[in-house]
């Protein structure tokens, strides 16, 4: 069955893009990097997600990630869309700050396991869904999300997963249900209470819970 699981390597694809052709490992250098794919050009959600991630090309940028769009479409198709893209976010004229990878073959297509099955082009063939995959600085995958077609994703949410990947990278912690950056975290469970003490000078704190057990513990970064 095609499509990468939590923890492979990413593929070093080759491919061809709105910025020429390249090897993704060489094109993620040693950054954080998501790569989102939607389903066709000129359509009406599509447009408003890219424009979206046009947008926020500050907020990847400070978080160290490289963006990279892709649907089944050509070079050209994306280029022209491009100028459209930007139009809707106010910035007409303004070249799009990611590169838009053309695979019109639909290889990457099937090989990451993007298809959708339930949207079609006016041939028949499968459009791609939207994935978005989110690469660690090894190349391995930190995270994946597939949502079909006719919903377009949450990017605020996107910038706050990569805020909890990049956190839980370095720390011992893991982020709690609708966590934000600067609130708490919680103490992984495979630490022990001394190695937490020891680990997070801003205290711990254990919440009493009817079973007697003591696993949620949260801490302050
Ligand atoms: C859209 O981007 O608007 C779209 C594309 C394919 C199916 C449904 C919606």
């Amino acid at each position: 069955m095609p499509g990468i699981l939590l923890g492979d390597e990413f593929p070093n694809f080759e491919a061809d893009t709105t910025s020429g052709r390249i090897k993704f490992h060489d094109f993620l250098g040693d950054s954080w990097g998501i790569l989102f794919s939607h389903p066709a050009d000129f359509t009406p959600v599509c447009t408003t997600e890219l424009a979206r991630a046009a947008k926020l090309r500050d907020e990847f940028k400070k978080r160290g990630v490289k963006m990279i769009a892709l649907s089944i479409d050509s070079v050209e198709d994306h280029k022209s869309w491009g100028k459209d893209v930007m139009a809707y976010a106010d910035e007409a004229g303004s070249p799009l700050p990611y590169p838009i990878i053309a695979d019109d073959k639909r290889v990457l297509s099937v090989q990451l396991g993007m298809l959708d099955p339930d949207e079609r082009d006016k041939d028949g063939q499968p459009l791609t869904a939207r994935c978005l995959f989110v690469i660690g600085p090894d190349k391995k995958l930190k995270l994946s999300i597939l949502y079909p077609a006719t919903t377009g994703r949450n990017f605020d949410e996107i910038l706050r997963v990569i805020d909890s990947l990049q956190l839980t990278a370095q720390k011992k912690v893991a982020t709690p249900v609708d966590w934000k950056p600067g609130e708490k975290v919680v103490v992984v469970p495979s630490l022990s209470d001394s190695e937490a003490t020891t680990l997070f000078p801003n205290g711990v704190t254990t919440k009493e819970m009817p079973s007697g057990k003591k696993y949620l513990r949260y801490t302050q970064i």
